[in-house]
């Protein structure tokens, strides 16, 4: 299996970062390049999503909901960088549970960004999505583009910049915003319904299941691999050409369609692929690149895993923990005609 854990960045001097979502697919791998540079590496989680077994030995964990602020002013005591990565980060749900995740993204977000400034915390990385920019009329997506998020998830994540941005300018702590998209990797939640497309697919196809594609599956993306996405990351949390800054984390290269990407799993699982088509789920953006001109420019981005082995690397993962049956712990706030219907029969 390829290691995710090791960045090439260099960080000049040892210092206390707390990771927020730490048992999540991104904090618990950033957890582990911070803490192989030899950082004392605090987080927390409540683990709505993620797994424990993520986290890594050797951070310091606090089992928090960072909604809970006053618990979040005492966890970040001494605190020099703080990333955060907590979120239900459920694009396509965020339109059917709204207050869901827009707590879990809006809200939470001012209750960490608070207990940082009381704590006199240095810099504040935060990880917003490639949903800020919505539908543009021209591609590939780049930083100075007006952001059009148009669904709650894209929306909350583009008011905590906003927010990040006033805050920080008021009390003065430095700030950067990561603008990641599709990130793969072991560690990735497989059994969630709501997201995560090809561990979701991984998971069915070594049931023995098929994939469940919604639209005509025409829908393309770019996939990064977890350990390209950490490099840069952490770079974010030291380098001084990067504050204020709002970064593309992600290839500009290897688009996929759906129908390509539940294929090359197929292929690499040698299933026997018949894909179930369902309708289009609603907002979904159907053509969602990035450029990553700026990441290669300011933090020297570049992409070291093809999207072939960062899947084999998860169908690695998923056959050592086991297949699962998936959890719908999060509660649909609306079910309507529009609630897509393999959601609210469970067919997963
Ligand atoms: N994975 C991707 O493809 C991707 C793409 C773009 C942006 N992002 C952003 O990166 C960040 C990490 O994403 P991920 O894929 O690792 O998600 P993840 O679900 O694996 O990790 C998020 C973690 O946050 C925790 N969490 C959620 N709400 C919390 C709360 N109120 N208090 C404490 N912990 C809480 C969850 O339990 C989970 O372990 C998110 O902010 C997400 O929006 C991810």
């Amino acid at each position: 299996m390829i290691s995710p854990f090791t960045s090439s960045a260099s960080v000049p001097a040892k210092k206390t970062v707390f990771i927020t979502g730490v048992a999540g697919f991104l904090g618990s791998h950033l957890a582990d390049a911070l803490l192989k540079q030899g950082h004392r590496v605090l987080g927390c989680d409540n683990l709505i999503g993620g797994y424990m077994d993520n986290v890594p030995a050797g951070v310091e964990f606090f089992d928090l909901d960072c909604l809970d602020r006053s618990a979040m002013v005492v966890a970040m005591r001494g605190v020099d960088i703080v990333y955060h990565c907590a979120c239900t980060a459920h694009e396509g749900l965020s339109v059917f549970s709204p207050h869901l995740i827009t707590q879990n993204t809006f809200g939470i977000t001012t209750s960490v960004l608070s207990a940082a400034i009381v704590n006199k915390v240095q810099r504040f990385v935060f990880c917003s999505s490639i949903a800020r920019y919505g539908t543009q009329p021209v591609f590939p997506f780049t930083e100075e583009m007006t952001p059009q998020p148009q669904d709650p998830y894209g929306i909350a994540k583009y008011a905590c910049e906003l927010m990040i941005k006033e805050l920080c300018g008021v009390h003065g702590m430095e700030y950067v915003i990561a603008a990641p998209h599709n990130i793969i990797g072991p560690r990735q939640k497989y059994d969630d319904p709501y997201r995560n497309v090809a561990s979701i697919m991984i998971n069915l196809m070594l049931q023995g299941r098929q994939p469940i594609i919604y639209g005509d599956g025409e829908q393309k993306r770019c996939f990064s691999f977890i350990s390209d996405v950490i490099d840069p990351l952490v770079k974010m949390g030291t380098q001084s050409n990067v504050v204020g800054e709002v970064i593309n984390v992600g290839p500009d290269e290897e688009f996929i369609t759906v129908n390509q990407l539940a294929q090359e799993i197929a292929t690499l699982l040698k299933f026997d692929l018949k894909p179930i088509y369902m309708p289009d789920r609603p907002r979904e953006v159907r053509f969602a690149s990035s450029s990553a001109d700026k990441a290669r420019r300011l933090l020297g981005y570049r992409t070291s895993t093809s999207l072939q082995e960062g899947l084999q690397s998860i169908i690695d993962y998923v056959k050592t923990r086991g297949t699962k049956s998936f959890d719908y712990g999060l509660k649909i706030e609306i079910v309507s005609d529009k609630t897509p219907r393999a959601w609210k029969d469970r067919l997963f």
